[in-house]
């Protein structure tokens, strides 16, 4: 891959979404984390803002019930009066992906969002049919819309292409929240995508996992990135829906390497494992991970995180970052 190459990738980003600035800036698109409000924020700053969409497809989902009414409140919040392309996107987490063309489709297609992003599929075949069905309703109604493929190794990234997706985030293991359990940093997984697609796919890559400031995000843009996609530095603001003490924690946590752990257990000792084995999490340690490694048992863990959620505290909620 040549500059003149990466040069001609960061002009896509442009063209295709002409009211960003560069460096190109989106916001994971996390499921309870980033909300209309959020979202918006982040377009109105001349980024791409994403809203957590849903992982539960089926026609009855409270989710994509929840996520209609946020879209609808995008547009207003962006003084958006005509029915064009709204400059927001959603992702979906696509383990269970039944029902994303009856259910999610249409309603995506109704809203005329900028961007859908899919993540953490089963196997990543599972993503083509949906891929397909994105694109026949593109065709079917003029919608302009860019998908965007989260991966976590070299063949995701190719399979992805292969796909059709437009744009691939390339998430490393430093990043907060779930993520493919064998996985590689940002530092070696990102040139590694950018010489495997080299010049057959005409996709941009954006980088993901561990980017908090210019110096994370310069790096990324020099290991092959055309932009850069943040999660847990946009759970730390105002805008984030998250509840105070998370994003306390988040703010004070100090050193990564030894604050956070990347584990199938953060969901375990919460009663939310439900990903596939090829993902784990990174959060920080916290109260269940401390006790779990003094002895107490996974179902005393569970029992006591349920009684703590029972008498209104959550501080033993994961605090994914
Ligand atoms: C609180 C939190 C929730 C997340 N939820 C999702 C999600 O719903 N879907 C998804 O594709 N990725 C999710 N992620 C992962 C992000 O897509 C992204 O890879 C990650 O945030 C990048 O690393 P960073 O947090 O260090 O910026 C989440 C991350 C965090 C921190």
């Amino acid at each position: 891959m040549s500059s003149t190459d990466q040069e001609k990738d960061l002009k896509i980003l442009k063209e295709w979404f002409p009211y960003t600035t560069r460096p190109f800036i989106a916001n994971a698109p996390m499921i309870g984390f980033a909300d209309f409000r959020l979202a918006t924020a982040v377009t109105k700053a001349g980024g791409l803002g994403f809203i957590g969409g849903a992982f539960n497809f089926s026609a009855e989902s409270a989710q994509l019930a929840k996520l209609d009414g946020e879209l609808t409140k995008a547009r207003s919040e962006l003084g958006i009066t005509d029915s064009g392309t709204l400059p927001i996107g959603v992702g979906f987490i696509t383990f269970t992906p039944t029902g994303f063309e009856e259910n999610v489709v249409p309603l995506l297609e109704k809203h005329r969002v900028s961007a859908v992003w899919l993540s953490f599929p089963q196997s990543d075949d599972d993503h083509g049919p949906l891929i397909s069905a994105i694109r026949d309703a593109q065709t079917r109604t003029e919608w302009s819309v860019k998908v965007f493929v989260q991966v976590g190794t070299v063949q995701g990234a190719a399979t992805a292409a292969e796909q059709g997706a437009d744009v691939i985030v390339v998430q490393g293991i430093d990043a907060g929240g779930h993520q493919w359990a064998r996985g590689a940093s940002l530092m070696s997984l990102l040139p590694d995508v950018r010489g495997s697609l080299g010049n057959v796919y005409k996709v941009a890559i954006l980088a993901a996992g561990g980017i908090v400031d210019g110096r994370g995000c310069v790096a990324a843009l020099g290991l092959g990135a055309d932009g850069v996609v943040m999660g847990t530095r946009f759970v730390a603001t105002e805008e984030c829906p998250a509840p105070p003490h998370i994003k306390n924690s988040i703010v004070k946590a100090q050193d990564g390497a030894f604050s956070t752990v990347k584990s199938v257990q953060h969901d375990v000792f919460q009663s939310t494992d439900v990903f596939p084995r090829q993902y784990d999490g990174r959060a920080l340690i916290g109260i269940s991970w401390t006790e779990s490694q003094s002895g107490v048992s996974d179902d005393e863990v569970i029992r006591r995180y349920k009684e703590a959620i029972k008498q209104g505290e959550d501080h033993r909620r994961t605090v994914w970052a």
